[in-house]
Formats: structure tokens, C-alpha cells, sequence
């Protein structure tokens, strides 16, 4: 029986049940299920806290990436650099517009090598997406570099990382747009789908604005074709209440991760150090270990659940078959896949159970 759960998303609703509530009744009694003041309050609350001027709430991450690319010009048979090692969605969103995803091996912290993203740049180069994975921010400082010298655009897919920083910059601020996620297992995380991009771009913020409402740009006038991708009221109130939380939220699992550190024998379990320029926000506590398999069986039978993101490098999946990708194309990658276990970090463990985990990792190398 599962007596630490990975997740534990109806103890959070416990313990929102009170002031949500009502909140989630004054709207559906007001009839307005879609769009509306808690939308543009969603809007302004999401770009203050990313520190940028302007925030688009969608209906996903994956449509934050979608648009994204799209403003940035990504158009058929151009190439975006990206790494092979994300959620599905970061790489779907590139073929989804008919352009090439070019991938590019990652560091041992799991995120993009900027070491090795020069070499992949070629003249049908229209975009780097960068890859927060984890909550860490990607080397952004080199990879800035790296496109301003090559006159190319950089997207932060920050569906893992709000709130997250690098040299005191704050995710889905760095690059030209960011993309979120607010899926029900990220860190700010609604009861359903929901996502935003953030730009300090005033004209890509009005044009995805436009774009996600079939490109209405008043009640009816559309003068471009455009698409649905709102944010429902009901998941903008939940995300409103949700956001006042989050800095506690991130506060608890940033200790719940110093605990792991300490607690974990770092002879049999390898964990990526926090750079000192680094404030990792922690949507997972990714350890990478010999054995993985076994020990994720071994931690079950104890009651402990884990997760894996994510076994399977994009580049070999069954979707990928037409990119000309093999095995072995990304050594690091692919090592890590085999490697990588997620613990369970959420801000409902208990110490006690922090220290069960810990333990019981460590018991099983010995
Ligand atoms: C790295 C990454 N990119 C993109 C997405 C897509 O977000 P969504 O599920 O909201 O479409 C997710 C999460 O699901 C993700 O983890």
C-alpha cells in the first residue's frame, strides 16, 4: 500500500476547500464561465510575479509553446534547437507547425548543453527553446550569448519553473517569450488544463491575445484567422487564490529538497548542485542512480512512490521516427533516462516521511 504518495493533490484541495469555495460559487452564480476580471487579473498577477510587462493566459502550456514559436516566425521546414530530454509537448509543439526540431544533448544537471548548441545552428535556424526541466533554470546566460551573436530568438519553456531564477532573473523573463504550464501537477496548477506566455513585447502580446479568441479583435471583426485557446474563469480564480500561495509553496519544497541533500548518501545517488546563481523552485527532485529499476521497485514495496521524467529521450520515441534520430545520437541523455528517479517533493511530506524516503534509498545500496 502507498503510504507516501508522489502527488497529493486532494490534500491540497483540503486545505483550500474553506476559502475556495466560495470564491468558485460567487462566479458560477455570476455566469460568467469564461474570460472576464479574474482572467485580466490572472494576466496582470502572472506577469508581475515572472517580471515581465505581459502575460496571455491559455488554455495550456503546449498552446503557450505553439503561439509562441508562431510569433517568433517559426513557419514550415524551419529549425528550432531544443533538447531531447523534456515533457513531449516541448518538441510537439515544433513539428505541430510543420518546422524541424534539431536536438541538442544535455549537462548533467538535465537541461541544454550550451556547449553544443553553436554546431546545431544552421541559416534555417529560427529559434533556441530552452528547456527549464526540473525547476532549474537552462544555462541562460550562455545561451543568450550564443543567439544574440547568431540573431536568433530564445523561448523559454518554463512550463517546469515558475518563479524560478537566474543571476536574480526570473524564468519566462530571459528570453524573448516564456511558456507555462499550470496543468494540475506544475507548482501554480489549476483544477484542470491552463497556461500563459509572458513577453515584454507588446506586439506578441497582442497579437496571441487576439490569436487565442479566433482572432477577434472586437466583438466581430477578425483580421487575422485565429484559434481558441482561453483560460475558463473558474481555473483563473483557482490560479488567483493559488498564486498568493505559491512563494510558500516554493519556500516548502526548496527545504523539502535541502533535506533530501543532506539526508541522501551522495556515494550511491547523484544530485545536480545548486549553482550559487541558481534559486531552483523544485516541480521534481530528480536523482540520478545505477540501479534505477530495482530501486524504484524496492521503494514501492515500502510504500513510497516515485515518478520518472522521463524514461524515454523524445528523439527515440515512436513519433520521432521520421526525424532521422538513433540511439546513441545523445550519450548524456540517454544515460540519464536510465538513471533518473523522481522522489516525491510535494509540500504536504512530512519531515518523518522525508527521512523515510531518504533512508530507505540509502538502505537499499547497502
Ligand atoms: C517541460 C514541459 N513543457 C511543456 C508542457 C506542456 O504543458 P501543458 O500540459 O500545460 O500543455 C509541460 C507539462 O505538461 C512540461 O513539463
Amino acid at each position: 500500500m502507498i503510504q507516501i504518495p508522489y502527488i497529493n493533490l486532494a490534500e491540497q484541495w483540503k486545505n483550500e476547500r474553506e476559502e475556495l469555495l466560495p470564491i468558485l460559487d460567487t462566479i458560477l452564480g455570476s455566469g460568467q464561465y469564461i474570460g472576464g476580471q479574474e482572467v485580466s487579473r490572472f494576466e496582470e498577477s502572472a506577469a508581475k510575479f515572472c517580471g515581465v510587462k505581459y502575460a496571455v493566459a491559455l488554455n495550456s502550456g503546449t498552446d503557450a509553446l505553439v503561439f509562441g514559436l508562431s510569433a517568433l516566425g517559426v513557419r514550415p521546414g524551419d529549425e528550432v534547437i531544443t533538447p531531447p530530454n523534456s515533457f513531449i509537448a516541448s518538441t510537439a509543439a515544433i513539428v505541430h507547425l510543420k518546422a524541424i526540431p534539431v536536438f541538442v544533448d544535455v549537462s548533467e544537471d538535465q537541461n541544454i548543453d550550451p556547449s553544443k548548441i553553436e554546431e546545431a545552428i544552421t541559416k534555417k535556424t529560427k529559434a533556441i527553446m530552452a528547456v527549464h526541466l526540473t525547476g532549474r533554470i537552462a544555462a541562460m546566460k550562455e545561451i543568450i550569448s550564443i543567439a544574440d551573436k547568431h540573431g536568433i530568438p530564445v523561448i523559454e519553456d518554463a512550463a517546469q519553473s515558475i518563479g524560478s531564477k537566474y543571476d536574480n532573473k526570473l524564468s519566462g523573463s530571459i528570453g524573448k517569450i516564456g511558456c507555462f504550464s499550470t496543468h494540475p501537477l506544475k507548482n501554480l496548477n489549476a483544477c484542470g488544463d491552463g497556461g500563459f506566455l509572458t513577453t515584454n513585447d507588446e506586439a506578441i502580446y497582442k497579437q496571441i491575445s487576439n490569436f487565442r479568441n479566433h482572432g477577434l479583435i472586437d466583438r466581430n471583426t477578425v483580421e487575422y484567422f485565429g484559434y481558441v485557446s482561453r483560460m475558463d474563469t473558474l481555473q483563473a480564480a483557482i490560479l488567483n487564490y493559488r498564486l498568493e500561495h505559491l512563494p510558500a509553496l516554493i519556500e516548502k519544497r526548496r527545504s523539502n529538497a535541502a533535506k533530501y541533500r543532506n539526508l541522501l548518501d551522495s556515494k550511491n545517488v547523484f544530485i545536480p548542485e545548486d549553482k550559487s546563481f541558481e534559486f531552483n523552485t523544485y516541480h521534481t527532485f530528480v536523482i540520478q542512480v545505477d540501479k534505477r529499476d530495482e530501486l524504484k521497485k524496492y521503494l514501492l514495496e515500502k510504500g513510497i512512490e516515485t515518478s520518472i521524467h522521463y524514461p524515454i529521450p523524445i528523439h527515440l520515441q515512436p513519433a520521432s521516427r521520421n526525424l532521422g534520430y538513433k540511439k546513441s545520437d545523445f550519450p548524456v541523455t540517454e544515460k540519464q533516462a536510465e538513471r533518473i528517479l523522481t522522489l516525491p517533493i510535494n509540500q504536504y511530506l512530512k519531515e518523518e516521511e522525508i527521512i523515510k524516503v531518504a533512508e530507505t534509498v540509502n538502505q537499499f545500496y547497502q
